[in-house]
């Protein structure tokens, strides 16, 4: 038996850019790995591929990324084998927080471990991006740009920051968003200064250079998320906003500021902070 604990990320700045002729987009986003964490226990079966999750809306079968990253495990090594994948969620599900990724990810690092079949990093990383664009960074999850499709990654470094995060309780769904996206902007130079705020603590100034290209369908969409994010700069944060296409968002927050959702509003507040380096344990 084998038990993994993966990271959520945030995204902290996002740019789509270009539309490309194979029907993704290309990106350019700050991805952190953050302190909250879905956990995956692995047993060795004689055979197939089973798996059960502690939240009772989660697909137990070919539609979960987990069960998908196995099959493709198997496939690829050729190992004859089966496995039982025991999933607790702590990430909240179809929120931009990657927490589909990120099992998937932890899925190929744990039966790679498993069965000691010691695949390399491009090995591994080309398995991840047959599985979903975000996969990849939860390989070896640290701060990092990402452009491209989402698979060009690029380690930086940067001091962790404490973050809350508000999970409203419903998802958002992300071929949805990009379906509805209008506007296509270049992000190269708001997105150095923006990294180069985090990067020297200067986070109040990080939120001049902040931008996410499905705030404004998301927030059309959702009217009640933009005003939370009023709602934490009202408390102080000094920076507020999306997380990947939503739902979930974030707030750069001083280490000793306490917040509490206002009375009759739903969902859920996450007290995290970002993690310089993850090596999925
Ligand atoms: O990579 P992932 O499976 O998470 O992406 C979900 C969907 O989001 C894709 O099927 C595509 O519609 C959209 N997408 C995109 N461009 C990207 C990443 C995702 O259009 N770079």
């Amino acid at each position: 038996m084998l038990t993994l604990r993966t990271p959520a990320k945030v995204n902290i700045g996002l740019w789509v850019e270009r539309r490309r002729s194979d029907g993704y987009h290309e990106l350019r986003s700050l991805f952190f790995p953050v302190s909250l964490f879905d956990r995956l226990s692995f047993e060795v079966r004689e055979r197939g591929i089973e798996l059960s999750c502690d939240i009772p809306h989660v697909p137990s079968d070919s539609k979960n990324l987990v069960w998908l990253a196995a099959d493709l495990y198997f496939t690829y090594t050729g190992v004859r084998s089966g496995i039982r994948v025991d999933l607790k969620k702590g990430i909240p599900v179809g929120h931009g927080l990657g927490g589909g990724s990120s099992d998937a990810a932890a899925t190929l690092i744990g039966l790679d471990r498993l069965f000691n079949t010691r695949l390399s990093g491009d090995e591994l990383r080309s398995l991840a991006l047959e599985l979903g664009m975000d996969c990849s960074f939860f390989l070896d999850p640290r701060p990092c740009l990402v452009t491209g499709r989402g698979e060009r990654i690029k380690p930086l470094k940067v001091p962790s920051f404490d973050l809350v995060i508000y999970s409203p309780g419903f998802g958002v769904s992300t071929p949805w968003a990009y379906k509805q996206l209008k506007r296509l902007t270049n992000g190269s130079k708001p997105c150095k200064l923006l990294f180069k705020a985090l990067r020297e603590r200067r986070y109040h100034e990080a939120s001049q250079w902040l931008y996410n290209s499905f705030e404004e369908v998301v927030y059309r969409c959702y009217p009640e998320l933009e005003r939370m994010v009023e709602w934490f700069n009202s408390k102080g944060a000094w920076v507020a906003g999306l997380s990947g296409s939503g739902s979930a968002l974030f707030a750069v927050v001083g280490p000793d500021v306490e917040f509490e959702l206002p009375a009759g509003t739903r969902g859920r507040l996450f007290r995290v902070r970002t993690l310089e380096r993850w090596g999925v344990v």
